[in-house]
């Protein structure tokens, strides 16, 4: 595969609100310490390879409140206010204790706190996109949705979407503020999201695949993923990456890394067409 041509264009478009992304997006959860605390061991890299998205045309990134805690957040703002044309999408509802340590809370005042907070660590007058990053199951979940409901309302957000979420849950989600996106894990090796898959393609919503760069056992030496990215001379991460971007127009992939040749191998997987029956094998496979 030629690696001349590193545009995240080629991945095409989709719209989230009145806003068009390239689908070919960046999740900055990478550019922390180790367990997502802290901050990275690099940072000169991390903000190389935050400065480098635009010039590959990677206009959606992904973050949260509690990557670092903060830390992601901050150093996006460094590397990149006041973000022309791009969209910065962040997610809170996660508090942390520690490296590798994740507990919920969607308590309505403290979601709406820590948005106004995002707000001011990026920067901006109005979050494009913030995502709900867990429903509490403590919190009655109209709550939760109604305090997401209070964000828009307040256009202290732009649009609004959910994490590791069920069809149920996005419809029931849906009768209180539209359903933006939906950010749940997908990739080669696990399809337990298809059904909401399914339904995010079915009404237009985006679909945010996390992990998008699994592919385990099927990229062993002679394995499927394998036998694909030695036949069109790519990596396993490019197919992995195609296969997304082919699975479903509402897919919006967000590969994660804190080194600019990485990023630069990624978004490339732009410019990666798979055949039909590459597509069909990789569908197979699990
Ligand atoms: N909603 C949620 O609950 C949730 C959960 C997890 C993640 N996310 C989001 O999804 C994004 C992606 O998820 P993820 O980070 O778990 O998975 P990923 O992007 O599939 O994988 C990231 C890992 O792969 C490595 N990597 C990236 N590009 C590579 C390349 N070209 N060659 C070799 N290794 C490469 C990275 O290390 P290097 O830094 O060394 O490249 C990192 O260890 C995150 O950044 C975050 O925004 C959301």
């Amino acid at each position: 595969m030629t690696m001349n041509t590193i545009d995240a264009s080629l991945s095409g478009q989709f719209r989230i609100g009145g806003i068009t992304i390239n689908r070919l997006g960046y999740g900055a959860m990478r550019i922390t310490g180790p367990g997502i605390w802290g901050p990275p061991a690099d940072r000169k890299a991390a903000l190389a390879t935050l400065r480098r998205l635009p010039e590959l045309g990677v206009d959606f990134i992904d973050t949260a409140d509690s990557y670092g805690p903060d830390v992601s957040e901050e150093l996006i703002r460094e590397a990149l206010h006041p973000y022309d044309g791009l969209l910065i999408a962040t997610k809170g509802g996660l508090t942390r204790e520690g490296p590798d340590r994740w507990t919920p809370n969607g308590r309505p005042e403290y979601l709406i706190e820590r948005a106004k907070g995002s707000l001011r660590k990026l920067g901006v007058d109005r979050i494009d996109l913030w995502q709900l990053h867990r429903i509490d199951p403590k919190v009655p979940r109209d709550e939760q949705f109604g305090a997401i409901r209070h964000l828009l309302d307040e256009e202290i957000i732009a649009n609004a979407g959910l994490s590791e979420v069920s069809v149920a849950e996005i419809e029931a989600a849906g009768k209180v503020f539209p359903v933006a996106t939906v950010q749940n894990r997908y990739n080669l090796i696990d399809r337990s999201s298809e059904a909401v898959l399914a339904h995010c393609t079915a009404h237009g919503i985006g679909f945010i695949p996390w992990f998008p760069l699994a592919a385990g056992e099927l990229a062993r030496p002679g394995a499927v993923v394998d036998r694909i990215a030695k036949a069109r001379g790519a990596t396993g991460g490019q197919v992995a990456l195609a296969w997304l971007l082919q699975r479903s127009p509402v897919i919006l992939p967000i590969p994660g890394t804190a080194s600019t040749a990485h990023l630069e191998e990624n978004v490339a997987a732009a410019g990666l067409s798979l055949a039909p029956e590459e597509v069909a094998a990789l569908d197979a496979a699990v």
